[in-house]
């Protein structure tokens, strides 16, 4: 059996004590108790409640049951020897009415947060991680302009209690996925489709992201401060396909960083878009470039394309590659390029957190024990990609496994398994599987090596 341990080399600068190591998980894919502790409902309730929405028809109701076994899952956290806990506050039980603020919500946040702190971990807050309120989206959702100016008063809202209190604070999490998958494709919630919908949704959460950065800053100055994009950068299938390529890069997530980090969108997906330009008033993009402390990225796979006959991009499979249970090719080396393209893009490129990054698999805990041997490869692989990258002079300073445990993933339901941790739905019993195993003894090991060094 291969070493039950990541090795990262000799030389590298992810094993210096200031290359933050951490888990992530989100709100909705973890927490249940959805009509506890004042929460109302978030778009993803509803839209799971909707038959033939996500696999199984299956719901957050429970999922990992965190919301009630937070203490011991903190301890887990901690167990594995990581500098940093990443999740997602809910909005819902926090702002539960328009206007209202929940004591209740904020007190069960902050029990989580003051519990990793006193074991000395740090805690990365992101404000949506997709579950907007029900009540908002009855009003037109992120296709009403007016969300991002709810999305400011609730961060203005988390910020000025929390404070300096959350180390680093994230606006969104892939606006991407929340602004494509939910309002342009329909594959998410709350179910939208139409290109012009998904441009308008995703202007309107930048605008959010942009509108809450001052306050952020002011409500905790000593935090930092940023957004996390999602990122499969394309490859063309023939060297001729190289604009098919671009223009998928252009709509997959220049769309996004560009914005804000060069106050402009990519004019490829405006020119292919011609109909479909969103609402733009003077002024937003100097909102919505306001400087941030870093951004994160998340990695799982890149994708191969060309045109089709009718002038789209087409995803070309790869049958020869491998490929995760959820179908996701593995490309590690698609990770150190990503980073590299993007060093080159963006000359003002803040520092990078890795801020999700896995596979996906169907494991299965056989007396007490969970091989995962295609995640441990996956993790070691891209461990290596991400310090690739920073020899080549691109300022990554952490790297976050997704996830910490297996969870409601979304229109996949609970098929899909993401976490270094096996959950046993029937009885919440959590079990680390070899990947959690292996990257434990490489922090413990960094952490002696820190010690005595
Ligand atoms: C990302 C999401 C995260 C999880 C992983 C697999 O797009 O941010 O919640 O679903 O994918």
């Amino acid at each position: 059996m291969h070493s039950l341990k990541y090795n990262l080399p000799t030389d590298s600068k992810m094993r210096d004590k200031s290359f933050v190591f951490g888990v992530a998980t989100s709100a909705y894919q973890i927490e249940g108790a959805v009509t506890e502790g004042g929460r109302t409902a978030s778009i993803w309730d509803t839209f799971c409640y909707t038959p033939g929405k996500v696999d199984n028809n299956e719901n957050g109701d429970i999922a990992c049951d965190h919301y009630h076994l937070w203490e011991q899952d903190i301890e887990m956290i901690h167990g594995l020897g990581v500098d940093a806990y990443r999740l997602s506050i809910s909005w819902p039980r926090i702002v539960p009415r328009d206007n209202c603020v929940n004591q209740e919500g904020l007190h069960f946040y902050e029990r989580i947060i003051d519990k990793c702190h006193a074991l000395g971990m740090q805690v990365y807050v992101t404000l949506y991680h997709w579950d907007l309120p029900q009540y908002l989206e009855d009003k037109g959702g992120w296709l009403n302009r007016e969300t991002a100016y709810k999305f400011a008063q609730y961060a203005d809202l988390v910020s000025g209690y929390f404070g300096n209190k959350i180390d680093v604070y994230t606006t969104l999490n892939e606006p991407f996925v929340a602004a494509f998958l939910g309002y342009r494709w329909g594959i998410h919630a709350p179910g939208i489709k139409g290109d012009a919908q998904g441009l308008l949704a995703s202007h309107h959460m930048l605008l959010g992201h942009g509108l809450a950065m001052p306050l952020l800053r002011k409500n905790a100055p000593n935090a930092k401060h940023g957004v996390v994009f999602n990122a499969s950068p394309a490859y063309p299938e023939n060297p001729t396909d190289q604009e098919a390529a671009d223009l998928c890069d252009a709509e997959g997530f220049h769309w996004f960083i560009d914005p804000v980090l060069k106050g402009e969108y990519p004019t490829l997906v405006l020119d292919h878009y011609p109909a479909a330009h969103p609402m733009i008033l003077a002024g937003d993009l100097d909102i919505i470039s306001a400087p941030v402390d870093y951004i994160g990225i998340n990695y799982y796979s890149r994708c191969v394309v060309r045109f089709d006959a009718n002038g789209q991009v087409e995803t070309i499979a790869q049958p020869d590659a491998e490929h995760t249970y959820i179908g996701w090719e593995i490309c590690p080396q698609g990770l150190t390029e990503l980073l590299i393209r993007l060093d080159k893009r963006y000359p003002n490129l803040p520092p990078i957190y890795i801020t999700e990054n896995g596979a996906a698999g169907n494991d299965v805990c056989v007396d007490g024990e969970v091989i995962d041997e295609q995640r441990t490869r996956y993790f070691q692989d891209h461990l290596e990609a991400v310090d690739n990258a920073i020899n080549a002079g691109v300022d990554v300073k952490g790297y976050f496994a997704w996830s910490l445990m297996d969870n409601f993933e979304w229109a996949f339901g609970y098929a899909q398994r993401f976490g270094i941790v096996h959950v046993d739905y029937q009885t919440q019993k959590r079990t680390l599987k070899q990947s959690a195993i292996a990257f434990r003894n490489m922090l413990i090991s960094r952490s002696l090596e820190n010690k005595n060094g």
